[in-house]
């Protein structure tokens, strides 16, 4: 069987699963949507947001692209964050980010992956820059990496804050709180590495004066 009919297949398989254990399962979730998550994981399909916190369809409003990046310029990841945050209300956004992440290791050499995926990986070239007397203090090349996967977390939890979509919630008095976690692909567990309460205030360069 081709692998993509057993797609197919097991859908079909989960479906009734689903209804057998539950037969509003489906009419529950077709009404209305209003998850208290917004993830932003890496594409690895190693990392399912659902399966890996044990939720359900309709508790986690997800994006996902190569190495978890808030870009400030990417029209896709800000849509995602302005429908959760302005229309979905969403309690809290997390950001987690793999040990052991593909797009984080091919920003640590100089490699040449083509024009698109360069100019993707630039934006952890910058976090290398910035973090530069840390990493190169860590002299173990996998702890440098292990480390730069956090690093790269926290910085996107930062993006998060300098957008005007969370800056504008926040200042109207509420969520979303903002969350930096690294799975760890050897056990299977979230580690938790940044937070930030909603209303934290970051460099005051990135703060819009909100009329
Ligand atoms: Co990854």
């Amino acid at each position: 069987m081709d692998s993509y009919f057993k797609l197919l297949a097991d859908n079909k398989k989960w479906a009734s699963e689903k209804l057998q254990n539950n037969p509003n399962f489906f009419n529950n979730l077709t009404d209305i949507q209003k998850p208290d998550f917004l993830w932003i994981g890496c594409s690895d399909s190693r990392v399912p947001a659902n399966e890996i916190t044990g939720t359900n369809p309709g508790e986690i409003f997800v994006h996902r692209n190569v190495a978890n990046l808030v870009v400030n310029t990417d029209v896709n990841l800000l849509s995602v964050l302005d429908y959760a945050v302005t229309y979905l209300n969403v309690k809290h956004i997390i950001v987690c980010g793999h040990y052991g992440c593909g797009g984080v290791k091919a920003s640590m050499d100089n490699t040449d992956y083509k024009y698109i995926l360069n100019m993707w990986l630039r934006n952890i070239k910058d976090i290398q820059r910035l973090y530069y007397d840390e990493l190169q203090a860590i002299e173990n090349e996998k702890l440098r990496y292990d480390r730069l996967v956090e690093l790269n977390v926290k910085e996107q939890v930062m993006n998060l804050a300098k957008t005007s979509i969370v800056q504008k919630a926040w200042k109207n008095g509420h969520s979303p709180h903002l969350h930096g976690w690294v799975y760890d692909l050897k056990d299977g567990i979230i580690k938790s590495i940044f937070e930030m309460e909603a209303g934290t205030h970051i460099n005051h360069l990135y703060e819009f004066d909100f009329k």
